[in-house]
């Protein structure tokens, strides 16, 4: 008898997706939508699949009580709903539907802005009760207006695009993606900076990470132009409500659109509700029927293949290769990715080129998937959408990112060896890790300097000058703040040159920590990077 597969949809989904499961015999739906994370943790344990959008809570006691769970798919793209470390740790694969409610949600951003700009809902509320104001909803044109456009990605562009039929001027920041790709789509890549002095308009498209909650915050505000305007179609607390407040009542800020809070539904008594230059939407950013239908037939289909196929798409935390591929390229693989994610968070520009470099007997690997693995740790701390193995590649051409391979005949200590070279506008960073065997990985190299780093957890690297008393310093400054050093690496250049000095340390250093150690007349840079 054929394997029968439950699935749980524990959020409403469009008729349609429902009509896609139907088609197959061996699947059996229940609809359980309203659940705490304790009353899904309650009766998950059977589903093999789970079927969400945003309301639904995947925490770690779900996943730890979800004994047959395979799959979860996310009809839309955020799936900051998704607890992934728990779930990636127990193989349950995270599907989202990235590109359903794209065009949707691009078209609420631009809505908002133009009813922000004329003032339509409180018009509106006024006309209905009654009144005829004219020259108290006097607007602002936005032909020949300035728009900043936070995050260049698939809803991003959308709005870009259409805003430039609209004569909007568009400047737009994204660390992962260059100017020429910016450019083919109109729009003028700029730093964070600029485009917050520049904008007479600010619309936020990334996902909700640590490097984006509160980028447009108390600081940003400070540098903008008066009577900025602010659109939030992403997530709640990319924009700092507390902040913004402030800004629209020091009438710095002349009015924002929010579709999106960092508590949904926000409190009644919450301030930015009581601002009457605030309008907002309760997230109807991908609230269409077209969006709707379109997500809901998409992920119905990807989860209805992966439980009767094993077809993996649009997979956010598992790449698609099958588990023999994986046993000889897995150690090749988790390096490449890294090496990418080390690169990631040292490097400050967009990269234009990444490079891979092949040693030993790395040369005999499957290098596309090997390459790609380091370009998916390069994007992976910036991209919502789904990335794996097969579209890493098409996504950083989309961002005008060259990409190639090499063979390295550089003499090395290690048989097995990757360099990873991410070229920027300023030069070019490299990264070298060799695997050891039983597929143990180390980090090798960073800028030319040598270390031998186990790449796991909270690494404190230093820029320094090679004299007497660093290493104490940072042991008595670390010791200070109740962090323990598990390991300890050095490379320099020349003796009393500079420096490179690898911490690895069981836990985050907090910013003020981090402040401090700079303070040190040694040390150049200090930077905390998390593999
Ligand atoms: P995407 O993954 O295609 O694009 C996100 C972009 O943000 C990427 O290009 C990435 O490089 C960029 N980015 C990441 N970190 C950044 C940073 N620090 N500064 C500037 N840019 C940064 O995602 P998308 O499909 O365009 O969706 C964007 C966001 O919109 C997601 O968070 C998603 O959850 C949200 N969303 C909201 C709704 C809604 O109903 N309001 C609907 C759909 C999507
Ligand atoms: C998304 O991330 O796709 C959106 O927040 C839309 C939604 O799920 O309602």
């Amino acid at each position: 008898m054929a394997e029968t597969f439950r699935v749980l949809l524990s959020d409403t989904l469009a008729p349609q997706g429902l009509e896609v499961l139907k088609r197959y015999p061996q699947i059996q739906f229940d609809i359980k939508t309203g659940l705490k994370p304790a009353e899904l943790a309650e009766i998950i344990g059977p589903y093999h699949a789970l079927l969400i959008r945003s309301s639904t809570k995947v925490t770690r006691e779900v996943v730890e009580r979800a004994a047959s769970l395979k799959v979860i798919g996310r009809a839309g793209v955020g799936i900051d709903n998704v607890d992934l470390e728990p779930t990636t740790r127990r193989g349950i694969v995270v599907m989202n539907s990235p590109t359903g409610n794209s065009v949707t949600t691009g078209e609420h951003a631009i809505s908002m802005m133009m009813a922000l700009a004329r003032h339509i809902p409180a018009a509106n509320a006024s006309v209905k009760a009654g009144k005829w104001e004219r020259s108290k909803f006097t607007g602002a044109e936005i032909c020949n207006k300035t728009l900043g456009v936070v995050g260049l990605g698939n809803i991003g562009r959308i709005v870009s695009e259409r805003a430039l039929g609209l004569k909007m001027k568009v400047i737009g920041y994204d660390p992962i993606i260059t100017a020429e790709a910016a450019a083919r789509i109109g729009v003028e890549l700029v730093s964070l900076d600029s485009l917050i002095e520049r904008s007479d308009f600010i619309t936020v498209h990334t996902p909700l990470t640590d490097d984006t909650r509160g980028i447009v915050g108390a600081a940003a505000f400070a540098k903008m132009k008066k009577g900025v305007r602010i659109i939030n179609c992403a997530r709640g607390g990319i924009v700092d409500e507390a902040a913004l407040a402030d800004a629209i009542k020091s009438g710095k800020v002349a009015g924002a659109a929010l579709d999106v809070f960092v508590e949904e539904p926000p409190p009644a008594d919450h301030p930015l509700l009581k601002l009457d230059a605030v309008i907002a939407t309760p997230h109807l950013g991908a609230a269409t029927d077209e969006a709707q239908v379109q997500v809901a037939i998409d992920i119905a289909q990807q989860v209805a293949d992966f439980l009767i196929e094993g077809t993996i798409r649009n997979a956010v935390n598992i790449q698609a290769l099958s588990p023999k591929e994986m046993e000889i390229l897995g150690p090749h693989l988790r390096l490449a990715e890294k090496l990418g994610r080390l690169a990631a968070q040292s490097i400050s520009e967009s990269p234009i080129e990444i490079i891979l470099d092949f040693g030993g007997e790395a040369t005999n690997v499957k290098h596309d998937s090997v390459t790609n693995a380091a370009l998916m740790g390069l994007m992976s701390g910036f991209l919502d959408e789904a990335l794996n193995v097969v579209n890493a590649p098409m996504l950083a051409r989309e961002r005008g990112i060259r990409v190639s391979e090499r063979r390295t005949r550089e003499a090395s200590d290690y048989v097995n060896t990757l360099k990873l070279t991410i070229r920027t506008a300023s030069g070019a960073h490299e990264f070298m890790g060799a695997v050891l065997g039983h597929g143990v990985l180390r980090i090798t190299g960073i800028d030319g300097y040598r270390v031998e780093a186990i790449p796991e957890g909270y690494f404190l690297v230093l820029h320094n000058r090679d004299v007497p008393g660093v290493v104490g310093a940072v042991g008595t400054i670390l010791g200070q703040a109740g962090i323990n050093i598990g390991g300890l690496e050095l490379g320099r250049d020349r003796v009393g040159g500079t420096a490179l000095s690898v911490f690895e340390v069981d836990e985050a250093v907090p910013p003020a920590v981090l402040d401090k150690l700079k303070t040190h007349p040694a040390i150049t840079a200090a930077s905390l990077l998390k593999l």
